[in-house]
């Protein structure tokens, strides 16, 4: 089991990685000492968040499991008024604290209900996916998305421990674990030239989950995203490198109307941002292609999505407007060192878009 211990502006907390961390989970519930612990989790997960209420039962505390329906759809106000409600028949009160036992889509809903619930009771994030454990339980950002648009209604709220226990890894379906690994490979290219050397000699190892090689990773990414968050917890500058590989990946997203899943299409990104960045010499083709073939190992993606460029070209274009013109990307200089802020020309966005999904 590795541990880090995070700062944020409302204090530190500790991070667990490791294997059956049921003892660990029931230590650090202890050590809060809340008045009392809700469980938030998704039908799919229902089975681990029965172990996670075990242990927090051998604490000495009273709990009970809030299942949302297993789907993207369920991070919307309906279901964030369901949570709310739980967490008033449980009676928390600002001592106590939510349990958050799943996914993203868990960890975002449930965070944001603990960052409203008599405004703000303590949050402990479980993740179970390996994008939770990688990215979203770290940074603090919670949301339900909004009629039309993801994410739009959200907060910031740092939780008060992670606890990422890679038994969960396990059970988790092809694709979703696949799709990790384009977060992955962004945070080894954008600022971690370790990590990709890690990834490079290990992929077979981490394809077939092994639980060891999965620590370290998942450590040195939480290290990552934890150093970036730092310096900007509230997203109004450095964060921003952590968007690369999400310019045209989001694009592709909202042209395919989300039928390219965001891993796939953040993988397909971050091919684009390195043609761009070699088209301005700003990279090496060596670059490029060690990125690829990373990529490639991981299976992501195996063949260029079914997506029609014009298509993609509007997305960003529209993305452009929303954004009174300003489109700044995230471009790779070499392996381990990416830099934001950049423009890019028109015409070189859209020969390199045409190009990759030819
Ligand atoms: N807050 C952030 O900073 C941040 C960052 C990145 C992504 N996100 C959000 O995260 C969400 C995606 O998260 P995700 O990829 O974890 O998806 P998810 O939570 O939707 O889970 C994917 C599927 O896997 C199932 N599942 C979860 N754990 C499992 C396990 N251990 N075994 C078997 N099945 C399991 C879930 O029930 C679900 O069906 C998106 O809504 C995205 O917006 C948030
Ligand atoms: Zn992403």
């Amino acid at each position: 089991m590795v541990r880090l211990i995070l700062d944020s502006s409302t204090g530190g907390y500790p991070v667990l990685i490791g294997t059956n961390l049921q003892r660990d989970l029931r230590n650090v519930v202890t050590r809060l000492d809340p008045t009392g612990a809700a469980i938030v989790t998704d039908t799919n997960v229902r089975p681990y968040a029965l172990k996670v209420a075990k242990a927090i039962k051998r604490a000495g505390l009273k709990t009970s499991i809030h299942a949302i329906p297993a789907s993207e759809r369920s991070k919307s106000m309906t279901q964030l008024e369901a949570v709310l409600s739980f967490l008033e028949r449980q009676h928390i009160d600002r001592g106590g604290c939510v349990i958050a036992v799943g996914g993203g889509t868990v960890g975002d809903l449930a965070g944001l209900a603990a960052a409203i619930w008599q405004r703000g009771v303590r949050l402990v994030a479980v993740p179970t996916t390996l994008l939770a454990m990688v990215d979203s339980s770290i940074g603090g950002k919670t949301g339900v998305n909004g009629m039309r648009s993801k994410n739009a209604i959200g907060a910031f709220w740092q939780p008060s421990a992670v606890i990422s226990d890679l038994a969960t890894i396990e059970s988790l379906p092809v694709p979703n674990y696949r799709d990790a690994f384009a977060e992955v490979v962004k945070y080894a290219v954008a600022v971690d030239r370790g990590l990709f050397d890690l990834l490079q000699r290990n992929g077979p190892r981490l394809v077939e989950r092994d639980a060891g090689m999965l620590e370290r990773v998942v450590f040195r990414c939480v290290a990552a995203k934890a150093l970036i968050v730092a310096k900007d917890e509230r997203d109004r500058g450095p964060r921003a490198i952590l968007n690369y590989g999400h310019t045209a990946g989001h694009a592709l997203e909202a042209a395919t109307a989300f039928r390219v899943s965001h891993g796939r299409a953040v993988a397909f990104g971050m091919r684009v941002a390195g043609r761009i960045a070699m088209g301005l010499d700003l990279c090496s083709k060596r670059t490029v292609d060690a990125q690829d073939e990373l990529l490639d190992a991981f299976g992501l993606p195996d063949k260029p999505p079914h997506a029609d460029p014009k298509r993609v070209l509007a997305a960003m274009a529209a993305d452009k407007k929303a954004r009174r013109g300003k489109v700044a990307w995230v471009m790779p200089r070499r392996i381990g060192h990416a830099e934001i802020g950049h423009t890019v020309p028109g015409a070189l966005v859209r020969r390199v878009i045409t190009r990759s999904l030819a």
